[in-house]
């Protein structure tokens, strides 16, 4: 097969998707495939034109890339793709639009209160710990957590005029004590459970990036009963948002509450693909290399 793998582009994850990108376009050429490496620019459609792949690799990260407008150019040029299509890109995105859709099929998620950056001046939205996120960025970036006595990241009222001001739309949400944990979805089946532990802060971007900074606990140790929860859930966001190929359910889990701590966070439809990368650790868990798990995506997006 011919696969052109779109990476890169001009999002705030542009690097973590030059990772992806060139670790999948590697797979694939271990595998035989012909490959075209393209780093998203303006001029993507004419690329696409001139390579005319059997199918693309979609391996963007953030907007553009994972919000539908990639996938509705490539509806329009009639190119088969990976991963999930426009109407669930524009919605997976979007973390509030996402609870929109989930949170009526029974799936707990924090509530979340859109902000706007200038009135971050007046006063807090919500009652301390909260988190606060741009509703729409993948890999932690933009993300504080707002506690009683001191914040991670971008501090609230000193620096409202710094990182925030990229970020025009964001998201405060009740800040989940307790454990990180992250479940795959491949076709329609959950691979596993996986822990992250942070050794220092919240598992922020360098934390998720920096070898060393994370431990990773794959399958996590946690009650069965926890796990088949996130297992459930986690298929239950993917169908009921409509993903295709693979996606990744990120939860917080409040152990005091039982169950009832259970929250997922969010549904990521391009999920990394990087050495660090939770989708092909837990595929490997399950005896899938990464060659594998790239061959399955690319033949989910074919008929
Ligand atoms: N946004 C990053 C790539 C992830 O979800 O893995
Ligand atoms: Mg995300």
């Amino acid at each position: 097969r011919h696969v052109a793998v779109l990476m890169g582009g001009w999002s705030s994850e542009r690097e973590v998707s030059l990772s992806s990108g060139n670790g999948v376009a590697d797979a694939l050429e271990s595998l035989g495939h012909r490959v075209t490496r393209i780093d998203m620019g303006r001029d993507v459609a004419a690329r696409l034109a001139e390579a005319a792949p059997d199918v693309v690799f979609n391996a963007l990260h953030g907007c553009p890339g994972e919000d539908g407008s990639v996938q509705g150019l490539l509806d329009l040029m009639g190119l088969k793709y990976t991963h999930s299509g426009l109407a669930t890109s524009v919605i997976a995105i979007d973390k509030q639009l996402t609870k929109n859709e989930l949170v009526p099929h029974g799936i707990r998620m924090p509530a979340g209160l859109m902000v706007d950056s200038q009135s971050l001046h007046a006063a807090d939205p919500l009652l301390r710990p909260y988190v606060l996120k741009p509703v729409n960025e993948g890999s932690s970036v933009g993300v504080a957590i707002v506690t009683a006595d001191g914040n991670y990241g971008s501090p609230i009222g000193h620096d409202v005029e710094g990182p925030w001001k990229h970020f025009d739309r964001l998201l405060a949400e009740p800040f989940i004590k307790g454990r990180e944990l992250t479940v795959a979805v491949l076709g329609d089946r959950p691979l596993a459970v996986t822990e992250l532990k942070p050794q220092a802060g919240f598992y922020d971007y360098d934390s998720k990036y920096t070898d060393g900074l994370t431990v990773h606990v794959c399958p996590a140790q946690i009650p069965a009963e926890i796990a088949s929860s996130a297992l459930a859930m986690a298929v239950k966001a993917h169908r009921v948002l409509g993903c295709k190929g693979t996606s990744r359910s990120d939860f917080r889990w409040d152990e005091e509450q039982g169950e009832a701590g259970l929250y997922l966070l969010e549904v990521n439809t391009q999920p990394g693909m990087t050495p660090l990368s939770l989708v092909p650790e837990q595929a490997k868990h399950l005896g899938m290399s990464y060659a594998q798990l790239v061959q399955r995506i690319v033949e989910e997006a074919l008929p």
